[in-house]
């Protein structure tokens, strides 16, 4: 669903993301963790075709990012870092926009927006504008939309933060409900209990390389210390147990 080979980004001369080969399957949630700075948000940038590779192809469902672009995008459903919406919309306006934007039928948006709306307590707000929302209440909208168009490719980075509990339940039981009927998930986090709990595989990402990829047993037995939750794992592949030294000027 997912295939990237060779992808190469610069930015000057940095090099944010180096040489990544991977492949994420249909019906698959796969995790995709690093330090800040890393190269995830590059990474989904440039899945999602908002970003030109240095090198390398991305290709979703079997169409190229960058020569078939339209037919590509189509299949995507992005919930970016910050949750962008049109602030001069209202939530129902945004929806409606959505629906259109992915050919969703009149019939079907009528039926669903207010389903959606309702399922993340936003029916009072649907005609307020976006500008008033809450970073967490644009958050759920973004979610919305994406389940008004139920994308084949779901490509999340951090969409968890900004969620209140309840609300960050209900985004972890979404995606695995997308899971069972058949989504492939490429999901951007730093909260390794939700890697933990609902990523079959995890990649670790460290300046621009995938230094690991593996279901958490294979990462776990390829950490130095045998260590067992991810935590520790992510910790001893990311050298970041050296934390300690830096925090010497506290
Ligand atoms: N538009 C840009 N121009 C120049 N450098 C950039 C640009 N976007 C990202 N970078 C650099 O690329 C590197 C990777 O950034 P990226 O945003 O992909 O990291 P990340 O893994 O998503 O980090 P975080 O966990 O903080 O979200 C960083 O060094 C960043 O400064
Ligand atoms: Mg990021």
């Amino acid at each position: 669903m997912i295939e990237i080979r060779g992808l190469f980004k610069k930015f000057g001369d940095l090099a944010a993301v180096k040489d990544l080969d991977l492949t994420v399957k249909p019906g698959e949630i796969f995790g995709f963790l690093g330090p800040n700075g890393a190269g995830k948000t590059t990474t989904v940038k440039l899945i999602t075709g908002l970003l030109k590779p240095t090198a390398g192809t991305i290709t979703v469902c079997g169409f190229d990012i960058a020569s078939q672009a339209l037919a590509a995008k189509r299949l995507i459903g992005l919930v970016p870092d910050e949750p962008f919406v049109y602030p001069k919309l209202t939530g129902a306006e945004y929806l409606r926009f959505i629906g259109e934007l992915y050919g969703v039928a009149l019939d079907a948006q009528k039926k669903r927006i207010p389903e959606l709306l309702e399922m993340f307590e936003l029916s009072d707000w649907s005609g307020e504008l976006v500008e008033s929302y809450s970073h967490g209440m644009r958050q759920k909208l973004v979610l919305c939309g994406i389940l008004l168009h139920e994308p084949k490719v779901l490509v999340l980075d951090e969409p968890m933060v900004g969620l209140d509990p309840k609300s960050g339940r209900m985004a972890k039981e979404i995606l695995l409900t997308l899971k069972k009927r058949g989504t492939c998930i490429f999901m951007c986090t730093h909260i390794l209990e939700i890697a933990e709990k609902l990523c079959d595989r995890i990649g670790i990402m460290i300046r621009g390389e995938l230094v690991a990829l593996g279901t958490l047993e294979e990462l776990r037995s390829k950490s130095q210390n045998g260590s067992s939750g991810l935590e520790d794992v992510f910790l001893s592949l990311t050298g970041g147990q050296e934390y300690a030294g830096l925090l010497k000027h506290l």
